[in-house]
């Protein structure tokens, strides 16, 4: 079976993409492929950071590799936390406190409208090639559900009544803007299924 290096240190990614190729693409961890350390993401756009976190894997391993970059853009926030969602909080903050500071700047806003989007960067060869997956949905007043990760706890994607941490993760994949655009890597890489 194809061996593509995921380029993250989020268990939670590595998990849920895992089971998204499971049986198409081995995924190999960082941690599998000898690499240790931060990865930088000092980028200002989505695809600008998925690029450089794969070239990152790429010049230290010569091997295939993809890196994720995902953004949550709040409509009433222009847009923001975006491209900066990790560290909407600070440098060294915690899923808790981007979750707390996104609550407070929400706290009143009548529309709380929102989009996660992930861009998915392949290097093969050397050569990058990008793919994206985008889910609408709405910031809720307060968290809901232990499941997942990040902002899940306060993200009801539309047509649903409950939040991403809520959702078994397969249900989760189905829908969310990492899985589509994993399923049109999955559609370039094996477009045959
Ligand atoms: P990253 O730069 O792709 O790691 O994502 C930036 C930030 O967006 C993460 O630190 C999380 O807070 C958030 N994020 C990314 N993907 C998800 C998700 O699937 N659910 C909730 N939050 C997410």
């Amino acid at each position: 079976m194809r061996e593509l290096i995921f380029a993250t240190n989020n268990k939670h990614k590595l998990e849920e993409v895992s089971q998204l190729l499971l049986g198409k693409v081995k995924i190999v961890s960082l941690a599998e492929a000898g690499l240790e350390g931060e990865i930088p993401e000092t980028a200002d756009t989505l695809q600008g950071n998925a690029l450089q976190k794969a070239q990152w894997v790429w010049e230290r391993t010569g091997k295939d590799c993809f890196a994720d970059d995902t953004g949550l853009e709040v409509s009433a926030l222009n847009g923001a936390p975006g491209v900066y969602s990790a560290r909407y909080a600070g440098e060294h903050c915690s899923f808790d406190d981007n979750v707390n500071k996104l609550l407070a700047a929400m706290d009143g806003k009548t529309d709380r409208r929102a989009a996660f989007r992930t861009v998915i960067c392949l290097i093969e060869a050397g050569s990058p090639r990008y793919f994206e997956g985008k889910v609408e949905g709405s910031i809720l007043t307060e968290r809901y559900g232990e499941g997942g990760f990040g902002y899940d706890p306060i993200f009801m994607p539309d047509r649903f009544a409950v939040s991403f941490a809520e959702m078994p993760l397969d249900v989760k994949n189905q829908i969310s803007h990492r899985g589509l655009a994993v399923k049109q890597l999955v559609q370039y890489l094996a477009p045959q299924e």
